[in-house]
């Protein structure tokens, strides 16, 4: 038997559509757009492709998309200052500074210089704790993405075995807090973790999130699992001087075990600009003091 396949484009579509819809009406009850602001410092090529692709994706759901691009040699209380500016102007409702920061820059110290409200990323240590104590907030996108996939998918997870694959801030750990609160008995392993392939074997729900190509391998997973892979590694293809896109998991040896899977490209990866939308119309409802419905997106 081969895994369906998880339609993480598919899903992203319809979740950008539904917060274009909902951006429609904040502007209608609002008087404004909402409003995403995107810091960009240095010229890394894969951040200056996301940060237009944001900025795209932003503007096509109906808000207003402000970009910060600064130079690579921008000092940190330059970078403070910007971030202070956005937090007080009240066109912008969500602020995102694109990481990997440059060397010099201290990353937590412009991530705590956030407002949390306007937080979209949910990096700030408030955002990790209301989440740790179930306080609304705003949760990292990548992971939100992973647990809609979820849902969709299972309905209701209670009682389920999930394993993480990955303790990272912005993957694994809100990963495992989001399914906590869903009721599964979570394990987070990790690169000292003893015998993973035992370890991952016990889980209904597989979410890898390490960073190492095609590591998890088809006999590590349980029959009938649902497996979800955040990994997105470049590797070199077949033919010579190409490269290809793997995940984390060795997707042809656990399709034939797991029940579900998402692919990679087009499981996970697009279910993060959609979910950076979702989270910056839910600051804009938020900010301007309006009722959003907890089943509405
Ligand atoms: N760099 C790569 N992914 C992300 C993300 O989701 N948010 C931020 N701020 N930077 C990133």
């Amino acid at each position: 038997m081969t895994a369906a396949v998880i339609d993480g484009k598919a899903f992203a579509a319809d979740l950008r559509a539904r917060v274009g819809e909902l951006a429609v009406a904040f502007e209608a009850k609002a008087g404004r757009k909402a409003g995403l602001a995107v810091v960009l410092v240095g010229e890394d090529p894969a951040s200056q492709v996301y940060v237009r692709s944001k900025g795209k994706s932003t503007v096509e759901a109906g808000m207003n998309s402000f970009e910060h691009k600064l130079p690579a040699d921008t000092s940190e209380t330059d970078l403070l200052a910007v971030v202070e500016q956005l937090n007080a102007d009240p066109a912008v409702d969500g602020i995102l500074v694109q990481l990997p920061l440059p060397r010099h820059i201290d990353e937590q110290k412009v991530i705590a210089a956030i407002n949390p409200d306007k937080d979209v990323d949910g990096f700030h240590v408030t955002n990790a704790g209301r989440l740790a104590v179930g306080q609304p907030g705003f949760v990292p996108c990548t992971p939100l993405g992973c647990l809609m996939l979820l849902k969709d998918r299972l309905g209701d997870l209670s009682g389920l075995d999930a394993v993480v694959i990955g303790r990272s801030n912005i993957v694994g750990k809100p990963m495992a807090q989001l399914l906590i609160a869903e009721s599964c008995t979570v394990t987070v392993a990790h690169s000292r973790t003893k015998n993973l392939p035992e370890v991952v074997k016990r889980a209904d729900i597989v979410v890898a999130a390490v960073g190492s190509p095609e590591m998890v391998k088809g006999d590590w997973i349980k029959p009938g699992a649902t497996v979800i892979d955040v990994g997105i590694n470049r590797v070199a293809a077949a033919e010579a001087g190409k490269t290809r896109l793997v995940g984390d998991v060795d997707y042809a040896s656990a399709a034939q075990v797991a029940s579900a899977i998402t692919p990679v490209p087009g499981g996970v990866g697009p279910m993060t600009i959609a979910v950076l939308l979702r989270n910056a119309l839910v600051a804009a409802y938020r900010s301007a003091g309006l009722e959003l419905a907890a089943d509405a997106i």
